[in-house]
């Protein structure tokens, strides 16, 4: 394995016991509330009973197992060997062991490692593409994956806002990133509330939106939605407010910026 992706696994495994016992997590509120998929996610994927989706990215499975609460089969695929177990862990508590499974592997050989198995559903969620060093043999496992007419579905932060500092306001990082000059970032803490890492140093990558969009329509995906939001899920800069709802948005006044796109296509 690229020892950049090594390590960002390493630093991936040390994450999953902190997020686990995170309040931003919150693990036994979600067991208790069981939620299913975002009503927004359901408006544009449709009922999901009886189909098959694959997250690929999964962390320790919180969201692939949402949508066994739709009833779909899920899968989970996951790098951190941690983060699959502790997701196993998680359907077991979840009562949805029956509908799920989780399979370590690295994303970009997912396709192989499922051995040819094609999905309803192939979905990705906030926090993923960052930590691919190339968004194109990406794009070509999320085609491999699809069964025919199957749905992707992609919910990212918005890769402009990445060129930010963590403060939200100095402009410091290229938009367009380079394979070979990855952010590297030494850091003991993860944007969850709880302990320090052991394994600090993590390595990331920016994709612009023409360079994800583009990788999907070459390996054939017809894009059906593409969507820019002035919200995002979580604080990504300390300036944003949180609303009723959750979300976190610009303060009134203040120029409306893109913070998080959701991208549907089919095969
Ligand atoms: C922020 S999570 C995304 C899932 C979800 N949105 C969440 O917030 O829980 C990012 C996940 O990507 C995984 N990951 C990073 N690089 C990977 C790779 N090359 N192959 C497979 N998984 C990878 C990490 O282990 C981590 O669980």
């Amino acid at each position: 394995m690229d020892r950049r992706l090594k390590a960002n696994r390493e630093n991936w495994d040390d994450r999953v016991a902190v997020h686990t016992r995170s309040q931003f997590y919150d693990v036994e509120g979600w067991l208790q509330r069981s939620p299913g998929p975002a009503p927004r996610e359901l408006a544009l994927l449709g009922d999901v009973g009886g189909k098959s989706l694959v997250q690929l990215q999964c962390h320790f499975g919180l969201e692939t197992l949402q949508w066994a609460r739709a009833g779909a089969r899920v899968t989970g695929v996951d790098f951190s060997p941690v983060a699959i177990d502790a997701a196993i862990e998680l359907s077991k508590r979840a009562g949805l062991e029956n509908s799920s499974r989780f399979v370590c592997s690295n994303v970009y050989d997912a396709a192989a490692t499922l051995k040819g198995e094609r999905f309803d559903i192939v979905y990705v969620t906030i926090g993923s593409l960052v930590w691919l060093p190339e968004v194109r043999p990406w794009a070509k496992v999320v085609a491999e994956l699809l069964a025919p007419g199957g749905q992707f579905y992609l919910f990212e932060v918005h890769p402009f806002t990445n060129s930010f500092d963590a403060d939200g306001v100095h402009l410091v990082y290229d938009y367009f990133d380079d394979p070979n000059a990855p952010q590297i970032w030494d850091n003991d803490e993860t944007y969850t509330d709880g302990g320090a890492l052991a394994h600090t140093r993590s390595y990331e990558w920016n994709h612009s939106l023409s360079e994800i969009v583009q990788s999907l329509i070459d390996e054939g995906l017809r894009i059906g939605a593409l969507l820019e939001h002035d919200w995002t899920e979580f604080q990504h800069f300390p300036w944003l407010e949180r609303d009723v709802e959750g979300i976190y948005r610009i303060p009134l006044g203040y120029p409306r910026l893109p913070l998080s796109f959701t991208l549907h296509a089919r095969n």
